[in-house]
């Protein structure tokens, strides 16, 4: 016989014991087979097939047998097999939706409490206390670049407005979509509040940083668009709620009418449940294959460093910046 089965190649128990003596089992397909005693004894076959509980690869068989030849065990194996005694462990080529955005959800959490949830922009916003613990140029600062982000939020949203794949994906996202349109006019209220106009905001550039988390995620909405689905829920607030922003900026005594627009907008958040956006996708999506659960994971590394550069940066340029607008005609 030739030797097709090779030694990392998996199998499992696919029959039980009905008797041990003689050896009787049944398979999973119903069919009974007497093990008789011949190159080894009923009592080996025995426990070799009570290993196989357990997926076990034909190395490892192997090694049960120590006085078998190495020939020996893969046409044992083989003959078990082709009667359907057990079977092979055939890998699985992918996982149901909301399963894959569980483990790509537990990875973005590890890499968030590793770096954003440490970097000085989050640990001064959950320890300011008083005013001066905050520049109250950072306060504006993030609400410049907040807006900066809203105002490019169709680059990134609308490539999936059409997405084909599933229509209630499609569905989902076009309600979203609906609920987002104009936040930044609500952040542009705070702004005015402060003397900073349209006009004004026309004519200044977002931080690199801010510009590059839009870009990536206007790439990955035309290019990657299950892996843009992951990215929602972190950005609408599912771990980092925006409240904790606002809640410092309250703490330190920032003007409440400047804040109220902040507000409305967190509220929408909330209220909109924007944070579960992503389950709520994921779990219309009926199986993500290893090779895109690979590449989300290699991805979700980057989006998370990106999303930290994006509040590491607001803290760190405006911290420390004369200027609370990057003027085009002054850059
Ligand atoms: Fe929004
Ligand atoms: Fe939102």
């Amino acid at each position: 016989m030739d030797q097709i089965i090779s030694e990392s190649r998996k199998f499992c128990l696919n029959s039980s014991v009905v008797s041990h003596t003689p050896l009787i089992v049944r398979t999973a397909a119903g069919d009974e087979f007497e093990l008789e005693t011949g190159a080894i004894t009923a009592d080996e076959t025995a426990s070799l097939l009570n290993s196989l509980t357990e997926e076990r690869d034909v190395a490892q068989l192997a090694s049960l047998l120590p006085t078998r030849s190495t020939e020996y065990v893969h046409t044992l194996v083989d003959h078990l097999a082709v009667h359907g005694i057990i079977r092979p462990v055939v890998p699985s080529i992918g996982r149901t939706g909301l399963d894959a955005l569980l483990e790509i959800e537990d990875l973005s959490n590890r890499l968030l409490y590793q770096t954003l949830y440490r970097n000085e922009f989050w640990i001064n916003c959950s320890n300011a206390t008083k005013p001066g613990d905050i520049p109250q140029s950072v306060i504006y600062g993030m609400v410049i670049e907040n807006y900066h982000f809203l105002f490019r939020e169709s680059y990134f949203d609308a490539p999936v407005l059409s997405y084909v794949p599933n229509t209630d994906v499609r569905l989902a996202m076009n309600e979203f979509f609906a609920e987002e349109y104009g936040h930044d006019e609500l952040l542009l209220k705070s702004l005015n509040q402060i003397g900073i106009s349209r006009e004004d905001l026309a004519h200044t550039v977002p931080l690199p940083q801010t510009m590059a988390l839009c870009n990536s995620l206007a790439y990955w909405s035309h290019n990657d668009p299950l892996f843009f689905f992951t990215t929602l829920g972190i950005l609408e607030g599912k771990d980092i709620r925006q409240d904790s922003f606002l809640d410092a900026a309250y703490r330190i005594g920032i003007d409440s009418d400047f804040l109220k627009p902040v507000k409305a907008h967190s509220d929408i958040n909330l209220q909109g449940e924007h944070g579960s956006l992503t389950r709520k996708i994921f779990s219309k999506i009926p199986v993500v294959d290893n090779e895109t659960m690979r590449r989300m994971r290699a991805l979700t590394h980057l989006f998370i460093e990106l999303y930290d550069a994006f509040y590491s940066s607001v803290w760190q340029h405006y911290s420390s910046t004369g200027e609370l607008l990057r003027r085009i005609d002054k850059l």
